[in-house]
């Protein structure tokens, strides 16, 4: 636990049941309450439109957005077959790292996602386009100051999406609807899950038995990373605004629900703050509200599947030729993203600890 991180004066907030923790902001911890709320039809996610004119959904947005998920569901969910695919992807990001020194995770895992993620998306990996996908996060990231910077880098972004293929089931929709909707996958699939990934081996350098677990057995992998999300979930807070009285809470209400917070209460995990990737191995399901890195319901993460099969898949591969070990520890982070920033692993050949360990 760290001084001055939000997520835990949010948690200590939750301890003492502070229910509004800012102005007109309801926070909800409860797990059922956060299930039905966060999945009912009157929570409405709020957007604040910042994009230039081409880049924007339009009156009808939400209505196109939503038959563009129900087209995009059936192709995220079949990720899966693409599992030896996108190993060789990872295997040709990995290929450039030394077999002894030390990495910063959160750069790497965002190669890797750009590799594969992107690749998977566009039907090929594009350094070029995930560049300026990387470019628009970046700016939008800075204060509003640089507001033409960030028109300027969504229509970059945007043209270079239109004259790119891309691997999406979305014929049936117009050009710009497509685009659009290739241009919020990757945006979206950039950060967050580059973060995921980046907690998942600083856990796992943290945690040797756990790597060698892997080793024996990969599908332990999917165990790890469900436990790396519990700790550290990259989007760790949630709002919605209700546009219908709900639950005694009046129409307009703005709601706040962080995985953070749930996912770290003991009456439902056990040694809530330790890392213990066992506690997934015969697939608990834990009650719906107190276990969300995806979010839930309606606007819920549609990439989930991908974003789980990237991940698990990537540790695989990596942990065939590296051992991971801890280095550096991670800064506290202030913003949207959780991410262990300023964080370091150290890199060793594979079988290297045992044979120091054998000799002594
Ligand atoms: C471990 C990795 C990931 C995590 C933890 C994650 C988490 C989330 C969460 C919590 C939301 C809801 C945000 C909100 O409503 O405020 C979300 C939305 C979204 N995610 Fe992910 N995500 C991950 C990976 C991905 C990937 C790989 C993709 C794309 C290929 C993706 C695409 C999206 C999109 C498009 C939305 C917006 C959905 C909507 O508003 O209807 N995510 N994600």
């Amino acid at each position: 636990m760290l001084a001055g991180d939000p997520r835990e004066r949010l948690a200590a907030a939750a301890v003492r049941g502070v229910v509004e923790v800012g102005p007109g902001l309801r926070l909800v911890t409860d797990p059922r309450a956060t299930a039905r709320l966060l999945a009912c039809s009157a929570a409405r996610t709020l957007r604040v439109e910042r994009g230039v004119a081409e880049t924007s959904w339009g009156p009808d947005g939400l209505a196109t957005w939503m038959a563009v998920r129900a087209a995009l569901r059936p192709w995220l969910g079949g990720v899966g077959g693409q599992a030896g695919e996108f190993a060789e992807r990872v295997r040709r990001v990995v290929a450039g790292w030394p077999a002894r020194g030390v990495i910063d995770p959160m750069r790497e895992s965002v190669r890797v996602v750009g590799e594969v993620g992107a690749g998977f998306v566009l039907g090929e990996p594009s350094p070029s386009l995930v560049g300026l996908v990387e470019r628009e996060l970046t700016v939008a990231a800075r204060p509003r100051l640089l507001r033409g910077g960030l028109r300027a880098a969504q229509r970059a972004t945007y043209a270079a999406i239109r004259g790119h293929r891309d691997a999406t089931p979305l014929s049936d929709f117009d050009e710009h609807t497509r685009a659009l909707a290739v241009r919020t996958l990757l945006l979206a699939g950039h950060h967050v899950p580059a973060a995921a990934l980046a907690w998942t081996l600083h856990e796992l350098a943290r945690h040797p038995e756990a790597q060698r677990e892997i080793r024996a057995d990969p599908r332990f992998a999917a165990a790890v990373v469900r436990e790396a999300l519990r700790l550290h979930p990259p989007v760790w807070r949630l709002e919605r605004r209700l546009d219908a009285p709900v639950d005694g809470f009046p129409e307009g209400t703005v709601l706040l629900f962080s995985p953070y917070v749930n996912q770290r209460d003991h009456r439902v995990f056990p040694d809530p703050h330790g890392f213990r990737p066992g506690r997934w191995r015969r697939d608990p399901r834990p009650p719906p509200g107190a276990y969300f890195p995806f979010a839930l319901g309606p606007r819920g993460c549609p990439g989930a599947r991908l974003a789980l099969t990237l991940l698990s898949v990537t540790l695989s591969v990596v942990l065939d030729t590296h051992e991971l070990v801890p280095h550096r520890e991670p800064r506290v982070t202030q913003g949207v993203l959780h991410h262990p920033r300023g964080a370091r692993i150290g890199l060793r050949p594979v079988g290297d600890l045992a044979r120091g360990r054998s000799t002594g």
